[in-house]
């Protein structure tokens, strides 16, 4: 008896900390029991002091942010320059971080060395082929995700005019998927692509084109979403309508395929103040929600680890569109509370 009543208080203790540090979890150790991915974007040469002790703490996978695009791994034709990856994959493992590769085919970032167009449709295959199987074998068993073609299909749903696809055709997308599986049968490989969020013209022509990939036995595993959105248009009745989404993803899950989503931000036009760092909390509250009530949908990654460093900032030429889940100074922002909170307690029956 007399050590039930000193167990009671020791208990009633135990059991409030652990509520307690339910709400100061780190999204990593929420997504682990949920077994999903949370992930952010990462460079290389960022990789130590605050950055490197945010990223591995709160994040449990990392995708390449900019250096395992081809015009930087293949900047010359007999050469490849490994060096960020590298980095960028050892400190993951050093984290126990799942790595996404990004990304093997972007007319963003394609080589001067190949952009005379001055090549047979044979020639321009051999040399996807050889590109992708040095890239995708040297990381084998180490990078476990690959954006294989990045941006393929335009807003109109046509087909992007890119380099490949003038050399090759229409089919160079499921043989770069082709070759990338050559190269590493355990991987899994996407296709990834923005403003395809919710049911309209782009989203309609990439279902069609995974459908048809699958319909031709093309190894893909997955289809990422990007959403580079703007706070506000998140909601029932937005542009990004919760619904739509749902379907979408959905819809790309009864083919059998994973949805990633690969590159949340949420970025402001002007000078955030706080009822507009409140809205992006919601907004961001409701892409978690919407990637936890759809079962396809297996990561959400945001696009850099802090406001600092965001592409948004260069991009909109705007120091101060603060779109990520920490501020510049490396602090949780209302957003990263809202993450916390949908990861720790979100359930279906929340929903209307
Ligand atoms: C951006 C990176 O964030 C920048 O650092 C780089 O300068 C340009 O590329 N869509 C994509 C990403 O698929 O690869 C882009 O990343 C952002 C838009």
């Amino acid at each position: 008896m007399r050590n039930l009543l000193i167990l009671f208080p020791v208990m009633l203790l135990m059991a409030l900390t652990t509520s307690v540090t339910a709400q100061d979890q780190p999204l990593r150790e929420l997504a682990d029991a949920r077994d999903i991915y949370i992930g952010a974007a990462a460079q290389s040469g960022l990789l130590e002091g605050d950055y490197a002790d945010v990223l591995s703490r709160e994040f449990n996978l990392l995708t390449t942010e900019w250096e395992t695009k081809m015009c930087v791994t293949h900047p010359t034709a007999t050469t490849y320059d490994f060096t960020g990856t590298d980095k960028l994959v050892e400190f993951a493992e050093e984290h126990q971080m799942v790595v996404r590769g990004h990304t093997l085919l972007w007319h963003e970032c394609f080589p001067d060395w190949l952009a005379s167009d001055d090549y047979t449709r044979d020639e321009a295959i051999d040399i996807m082929r050889e590109y992708i199987h040095t890239v995708v074998e040297r990381y084998k068993g180490r990078i476990a995700i690959w954006d294989v073609v990045n941006e393929a299909i335009t807003d109109n749903g046509l087909f992007r005019s890119t380099p490949w696809y003038r050399m090759i055709g229409e089919d160079y997308i499921e043989l770069a998927f082709r070759f990338a599986h050559e190269a590493d049968p355990d991987v899994l490989l996407f296709y990834n692509d923005y403003g395809a969020e919710v049911l309209n013209r782009k989203s309609d022509r990439i279902y069609k084109l995974v459908s048809d990939m699958l319909e031709n036995e093309v190894p893909i595993d997955g289809v990422g979403l990007q959403m580079h959105l703007q706070v506000g248009d998140v909601g029932d009745r937005l542009p990004i309508n919760r619904q739509a989404v749902t379907e979408n993803i959905n819809r790309l899950g009864d083919l059998g395929l994973q949805v990633h989503i690969t590159e949340l931000d949420l970025k402001h036009p002007g000078k955030a103040d706080e009822s507009v760092l409140e809205q992006q909390a919601q907004n961001y509250r409701d892409v978690v929600e919407i990637c936890l009530s759809a079962e396809p949908c297996t990561a959400i990654i945001v696009w850099g680890v802090t406001d600092r460093y965001s592409w948004i900032k260069d991009f909109d030429n705007n120091p101060d569109a603060a779109p990520l889940l920490f501020d510049e100074d490396y602090q949780p922002k209302p957003a990263y509370t809202a993450v916390q909170q949908a990861l720790a307690e979100f359930t279906t029956d929340d929903q209307s």
